[in-house]
């Protein structure tokens, strides 16, 4: 009779997507998951993950089995199922929880699946509210419905709005300027209200700063749906001739340094091994980042606490490409603040949350990645 599998089973809602395949890739690499992902295809594509699946299979060649894994859970750990399907609608995720066998057989959710263009949202707003908050407040329904009580909510720096100082603390207060900075506001209130109406709930939300890179294979990385609208993604394009060669530069008259904005730009691996971090503060009963059992809910900043400037990133770029990027100033573009910075101590403290890449590797893996896959994944057999 085959024995009872070990793994804990995790639904990452946007698995395919950019964050969604690296947090995939590192849960796959701890040997310790069933990794299920959905994903609509709003802003990814399937092959994605068929090459986290691929490499992580590759990888496994060397890795040592756990003594205490059967030889079917270790080869069931690269065996990610890939689930096409709308986290809006609510039969698609109640089908999840019924395929892996009903109540208490799902383990935990990472929830990263959103609509996330500052831009856009204040065009759309209801969409967003739709994709991002309503869509949330049904997933979390149906995680109660079928006693899956862990949650790791993909929140976003953008939460702080203009913040009072830099680099930001997780006390700053909150103050989104877009409709989907304030769907990320709104989810977070309503997590934390579940986990304190339901002290059972544990959860935790990560504020991303600004992610970027590639997985240093060059196998998986940002391949945004339609035209990028984040500054990597658009030099690494610019860099391999999928857009002209000319940067607007949007805002040089920022109170900064060289009057251009200043982000907090974090590798997408430090970013993705900070899930597992997170995770695994929900395995046990962690009292040190929950010392109030009737409320088991936290966030954490995830950045470096260090910050780059859109010439300086150029300029890493340029070097990272050996690309002659041409610079144009436009005005700035409406949303933006000067600088956002993280203060990383909170999750260094409680979660052992470090960046371990810089700057010069963030761009080292973005130009390995988009140089190996000119039109990313579309453009591969
Ligand atoms: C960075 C800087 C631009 C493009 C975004 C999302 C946010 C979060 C992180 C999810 C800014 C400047 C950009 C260009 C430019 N994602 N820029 N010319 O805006 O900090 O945050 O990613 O949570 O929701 O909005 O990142 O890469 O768009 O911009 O000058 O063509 O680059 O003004 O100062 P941002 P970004």
């Amino acid at each position: 009779m085959a024995t009872a599998s070990k793994l804990r089973t995790v639904i990452v809602t946007g698995g395919a997507g950019y964050i969604g395949s690296h947090v995939v890739y590192c849960l796959v690499k701890t040997r310790q998951y069933k990794v299920i992902s959905i994903d609509n295809g709003h802003n990814s594509f399937p092959e994605a993950l068929a090459r986290v699946s691929q490499l992580a299979r590759e990888e496994q060649a060397s890795e040592t089995k756990p003594a205490d894994l059967s030889e079917e859970d270790w080869l069931e750990t690269n065996n990610i199922v890939i689930k096409d399907g709308d986290i809006t609608e609510k039969e698609v995720v109640r089908a999840l929880f019924e395929e892996q066998g009903g109540k208490g057989k799902v383990w935990g959710v990472i929830h990263i699946a959103a609509w996330k263009a500052v831009g856009e949202s204040t065009e759309i707003p209801l969409t967003y509210y739709h994709n991002n908050a309503s869509a949330t407040i049904q997933l979390l329904q149906t995680m109660n419905e079928y006693d899956c009580k862990r949650f790791v909510y993909s929140s976003s720096a953008t939460v702080y709005g203009i913040p009072p100082k830099v680099p930001i603390p997780e006390t700053s207060p909150l103050g989104a300027l877009s409709p989907y900075g304030k769907t990320k506001v709104m989810c977070e209130m309503i997590v934390e209200d579940l986990c304190t109406a339901q002290p059972e709930w544990k959860a935790l939300s990560l504020r991303y700063f600004n992610p970027a890179g590639a997985h240093p294979s060059g196998r998986f990385g940002e391949d945004p749906k339609g035209t990028p609208l984040n500054l990597l993604p658009i030099l690494g394009q610019m860099a391999v001739g999928r857009l002209p060669p000319t940067l607007n530069v949007m805002g040089n008259d920022y109170p900064t340094a060289d009057g251009t904005c200043v982000r907090d730009y974090l590798h997408v691996m430090d970013l993705a091994s900070g899930h597992v971090l997170a995770l695994n503060k929900l395995v046990e009963d962690h009292s040190d980042i929950f010392p109030d059992k009737k409320k088991q809910y936290k966030q954490y900043n995830l950045g470096t606490g260090k910050g780059e400037s859109v010439l300086e990133i150029v300029e890493a770029m340029r070097k990272a490409t050996g690309f002659d990027y041409k610079l144009e100033i436009g005005p700035r573009r409406a949303g933006d603040v000067p600088a956002l910075i993280a203060d990383p101590a909170l999750a260094q403290k409680e979660l052992g949350f470090h960046t371990t890449k810089n700057l010069v590797e963030m761009c080292h893996d973005l130009w390995n990645w988009q140089s190996q896959n000119p039109n990313g994944f579309e453009g591969s057999a």
